[in-house]
């Protein structure tokens, strides 16, 4: 592939630009900091260097350029990426050229768009009616009908797989991405709601009965290869950009919710159609923002629901808020019955995740009965146990104390002895340690040379006269490609090589570990000797290893001879 477009594009780029806007980065020195979203974290250990443009994660190893980011981030393909960089800074990027590579699952997609787009036919068409007279009932206009692609299966019972195996589709293929079961339309007669995943693409259909029958309300599209329910959310693809301007994401229970406050022009909101929440769905509300409100409905099942995910939340050090609404209202009902200020208001009146848990403790507490209300005050101060803002402590044992005119001091004293019960087993548990392989003197030597190299040009002509010879397959490639890019460019750079070999796995894994360790950058001709007699050595030493087993096998005396004299000379460093 042609890099220099490649290099050009990004060399007008900042790459503390790019990941600032997706995440929020701190200047500490030369470099900027902020919490790695390629591993579950809430301490800033990535570390963007805007003079070598490039980022590194000192807890999860992840480096790269500003293309291995967005990649790895937006996921998507390097020809994608490009072509967004490239409409940024004003560089047209040919579509053919760098046109997408077909995918195995290209023709998966297209099998869902032809779907969606007969379904959103039907809908308008006169077999449509009722349907449409349905939404209209619930307020759902044409313009959101249009805007959320939503649609219609027929009450007829191969409809859809005719029209897809016109298409050349086999039925085999349409019973395995879940359009057709036992070769016949899974979806018949209901309103149809496209599934997204996070970079926008339909991966699958949830359909809602509409008339009165006895059938599960709603219908999903199976997991398949590219629809896991549980890896996505609900309106992440346009939530993306709302989340960024409002500083927070809004996490709702269903997709009639998110669809409801997207017409009073609330869009930083994401769907988990149910109500569990995944590991992969947390790492997505993290990159979201990290300001997390949980809006789930008023009902038990919601309250119940936030309590579980919020905990989980919390627990991973993320501070949760919640909107409180009534039972048993949903977003959707709520936003109907009372209008854009009112659900507004109960935006603007956030409140944490611990106050919401108090909050709930309170219902059905008879606070007439003593055990039940001293019950009470110690299930708030072990929760309070969770919260480390003292101000706000003082506050809540200040008002604790009023409330049931108990002693402040006996308060504070007993969240005293709570606090140090839970911290004691913690203190005294092992910190975990990352299993990192450790590298021994000769790796690090290899290591560091790579990491001039990388820096400086001049050792890149110094490493070629030296002759080296690296032990593992993977170093030699490396010593190779850097010389190369060199000679190609007649520059180098690491954010720039980085393009360059971003198809080549084993390379980027030397590349990454070296780049994620602390290696110096510059360095003079005498120190380089010292590092290039590490490697020799070793090199020796191991051509001495090998004379040796051989030795021991020959049973020529005189072949013997040669070999020991071989090995003599090594040793005196001829
Ligand atoms: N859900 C589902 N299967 C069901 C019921 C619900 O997959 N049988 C998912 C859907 O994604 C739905 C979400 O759970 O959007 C929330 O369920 P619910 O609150 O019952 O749906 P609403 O969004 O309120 O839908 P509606 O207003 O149409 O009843
Ligand atoms: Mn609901």
């Amino acid at each position: 592939m042609d890099n220099n477009l490649a290099n050009v594009i990004r060399s007008k780029i900042d790459i503390v630009d790019i990941i600032g806007e997706r995440i929020p980065l701190t200047a500490k020195g030369k470099n900027f900091f902020g919490v790695c979203p390629f591993h579950d974290d809430s301490n800033p250990s990535m570390c963007v260097s805007r003079e070598k443009q490039i980022y590194t994660c000192f807890s999860c190893h992840a480096t790269g350029n500003v293309y291995t980011f967005l990649m790895n981030y937006e996921h998507l393909e390097f020809p994608e990426v490009l072509k967004y960089l490239g409409d940024r800074v004003g560089v047209i990027v040919e579509g053919s050229k760098y046109s997408k590579k077909n995918t195995k699952f290209d023709k998966l997609y297209e099998a869902y768009n032809l779907t969606a787009k007969y379904y959103q036919n039907n809908l308008n068409s006169s077999l449509g009616k009722e349907a449409k007279k349905y939404l209209y009932n619930r307020q759902i206009n044409d313009e959101i009908i249009k805007e959320f692609g939503i649609g219609l299966s027929l009450n007829k019972k191969d409809d859809l797989v005719n029209l897809l195996t016109k298409k050349g589709y086999d039925l085999a293929t349409l019973n395995n991405i879940g359009l057709a079961v036992d070769d016949y339309d899974v979806y018949r007669d209901r309103i149809m709601f496209s599934l997204y995943d996070i970079t926008g693409k339909i991966v699958g259909f949830s359909g809602r009965i509409y008339k009165d029958n006895n059938q599960n309300k709603y219908l999903n599209t199976k997991e398949t290869a590219i629809f896991k329910k549980g890896e996505i959310l609900y309106h992440y693809h346009i939530a993306k950009e709302e989340c960024r301007l409002k500083k927070s994401v809004i996490v709702m229970e269903g997709f009639m919710d998110v669809i409801r406050a997207s017409t009073i022009g609330i869009r930083n909101t994401v769907a988990l159609m149910g109500t569990a929440l995944t590991k992969e769905q947390i790492s997505l509300l993290k990159r979201l923002s990290n300001n997390i409100i949980l809006c789930l409905d008023g009902d038990s099942a919601g309250v119940h629901a936030t309590l579980s995910i919020g905990q989980n939340l919390f627990d991973q050090g993320i501070e949760v808020k919640v909107i409180n609404l009534p039972d048993p209202l949903d977003p959707d009902t709520f936003i109907l019955n009372n209008g854009q200020e009112s659900f507004e208001n109960l935006v603007s009146s956030v409140i944490n995740f611990s106050d919401f848990k108090m909050l709930k403790l309170r219902e059905n507490v008879d606070f007439r009965s003593d055990e039940e209300k001293a019950n009470y005050i110690n299930s708030v101060l072990e929760e309070m146990t969770k919260i480390t803002d003292e101000i706000r402590i003082e506050v809540m044992l200040k008002r604790l104390a009023k409330e049931f005119d108990i002693e402040y001091n006996t308060l504070q004293m007993r969240l005293y002895s709570l606090k140090k019960a839970q911290n004691t087993p913690k203190e005294m548990a092992l910190p975990i340690k990352k299993d990192v392989k450790k590298k021994d003197k000769y790796v690090k030597a290899v290591e560091q040379v790579f990491y001039f190299m990388l820096n400086n040009d001049w050792v890149i002509s110094q490493v070629e006269k030296e002759k080296l010879i690296l032990a593992e397959e993977t170093m030699r490639n490396l010593c190779s490609e850097i010389i190369y890019f060199y000679k190609q460019n007649g520059f180098i750079n690491t954010a720039d090589f980085y393009t360059y070999v971003n198809d080549k796995d084993d390379i980027l894994v030397l590349l990454n570990s070296i780049l994620a360790d602390n290696y110096n950058e510059k360095t003079t001709k005498e120190e380089l000797n010292l590092y290039f007699k590490v490697i020799k050595d070793y090199s020796i030493k191991q051509e001495i290893k090998r004379l040796n087993i051989l030795m021991k096998k020959e049973f020529d005396p005189l072949q013997q001879a040669l070999i020991a004299e071989k090995i003599r000379k090594l040793r005196i460093g001829e």
